[in-house]
């Protein structure tokens, strides 16, 4: 197990849509376990493969009691709206607030590469969507308005020349 360096905005990993999981093999366990080491390191609820350099649709959680691993994740449902802080390792933890469904279906593959189907509401919700958004290029601040969004990355610059 290792932990990894975790990727930050403005990479271009992050920017660029996952390509698949084909290989369900050791080597994408011993990732997987690499991805919640350096997920719990980073004191962090969920990591997604761009977010340490790895141009892949995978991610890892451990949520408000949801602890899962998803390889091709998809959203296939969702309901309601949630207001609430989110925040990304990839953009120094920053703190905004970002309108999101309530409620979210999860479909992805597991380690083993089987399918599976997952609800859940509020920041287990949130979670999984923010992560299936880094798997397609996106990030958090994506959803900000261009003024909020400019705030957020200004004072992620800021507090990484602290550091
Ligand atoms: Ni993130």
């Amino acid at each position: 197990m290792a932990i990894r360096k975790i990727t930050e905005y403005p990479e271009a990993v992050l920017a660029a849509a996952g390509k698949p999981v084909e290989a369900f093999d050791d080597e994408l366990k011993a990732l997987c376990e690499d991805m919640f080491e350096t997920m719990y390191d980073a004191e962090g609820v969920g990591l997604a493969a761009p977010q340490i350099g790895l141009n892949l649709r995978l991610f890892v959680m451990d949520c408000d009691g949801v602890k899962l691993v998803a390889a091709n994740p998809e959203i296939i449902l969702t309901e309601g709206e949630q207001s609430g802080q989110e925040g990304c390792l990839s953009v120094g933890k920053v703190p905004a607030v970002v309108t999101r469904p309530m409620k979210a279906r999860l479909k992805a593959q597991d380690e083993n590469g089987e399918w599976f189907e997952t609800e859940a509401e509020g920041y287990a919700a949130r979670a999984f969507m923010h992560e299936t958004d880094h798997c397609n290029g996106k990030l958090f601040i994506d959803h900000l308005p261009k003024m909020r969004r400019d705030m957020v990355v200004k004072r992620f610059q800021k507090e990484k020349r602290w550091k």
